[in-house]
């Protein structure tokens, strides 16, 4: 078995190969003059992990390049980020939902579909081979650990991501809350406590997704207001779009942690252990090759 990675994806793929004492195809990566990409993998064994992140149109082309230079092997596909999974509906007529063609473009050619914290669950169902999806909020708890703060608050912006919150919670046994938000635009929500709620300690914001920064900065000038004495932000995917890490500095966030879904400065814990964890339990199922790590 080896592990295929897109180029944004590379540090992730190799944390991963790690994990399964896996080598790493070195692929290639170019672009013909007009701009459409070229790549190139070195050999593959009968299997290839292939890691990438769906990010933009680039990293979609990237992705059906990859699986299509693997065709010899059997191909599993992690998608660490599955982008356009937040457009699950027909929000109005006309719109495409986008996260079924997403899921349908890269169900061709492989046999299997691991993510990350996808947004909604019953996007997976959108892949026409067996998808799932591993939850970080055990890893998002660890981390929360090493920040060693005081009986900290672990407190979503939004009933959605409440359950998120209560199993990043119960790595510590620390309290857990969640915050009322409504979105008045996309670059405006408006956040409330529920039932008055007020908080004087640490306090860690914790979400699946951090786009422009908006929910937590409001959030976290809330409870600043309230007299919190620290509020942190810890999510899975940070995507960090425009000018969100200035946002959320100025709202009193210092250093916003992500996982390595999406790598950059912020990707602060990684995703890589239990990504192999769930190859591992596929391929001691199908294959009956219980791996030696
Ligand atoms: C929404 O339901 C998600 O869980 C996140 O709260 C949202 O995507 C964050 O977006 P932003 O950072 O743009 O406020």
């Amino acid at each position: 078995m080896k592990i295929a990675c897109t180029g944004r994806s590379r540090a992730l793929g190799a944390r991963i190969a790690e994990h399964l004492g896996a080598g790493v195809v070195e692929t290639n990566l170019s672009r013909f003059p007009d701009g459409e990409i070229y790549l190139r993998t070195g050999s593959l064994d009968e299997t290839t992990v292939v890691v990438g992140s769906l990010l933009s149109g680039d990293s979609l082309v990237e992705l059906l390049l990859l699986i299509d230079a693997c065709h010899r092997s059997e191909v599993l596909l992690v998608i660490p980020y599955l982008g356009y999974a937040r457009q699950d509906r027909e929000f109005k007529p006309g719109e495409p939902v986008s996260a079924r063609a997403m899921a349908k473009a890269l169900s061709h050619g492989v046999s299997r579909v691991v993510t990350v914290n996808v947004h909604k669950e019953s996007v997976l169902s959108h892949f026409t081979v067996p998808a799932s999806q591993v939850n970080l909020a055990p890893e998002v708890g660890d981390f929360i650990r090493g920040l060693t703060l005081e009986n900290p608050l672990i407190l979503a912006p939004d009933s959605g991501a409440a359950p998120f919150a209560a199993v990043v919670a119960s790595q510590g046994g620390w309290e857990y809350d969640h915050l009322e938000k409504t979105r008045l635009s996309g670059e405006e929500v408006r956040v409330e406590p529920r039932k008055g709620g007020q908080w004087t300690g640490d306090v860690v914001l914790v979400d699946d997704i951090i786009s422009t920064g908006v929910t937590l900065a409001t959030a976290a000038r809330m409870l600043h207001a309230q007299g919190a004495k620290g509020v942190h932000a810890v999510c899975v995917h940070g995507l960090f779009a425009g000018n969100a890490l200035p946002l959320l500095r100025s709202a009193g966030i210092g250093q916003p942690a992500a996982s390595d879904t999406i790598e950059g400065p912020n990707s602060l814990y990684s995703a890589a252990g239990p990504i192999a964890k769930r190859i591992k339990e596929y391929l001691a199922d199908t294959h009956g090759k219980a791996l030696s790590r």
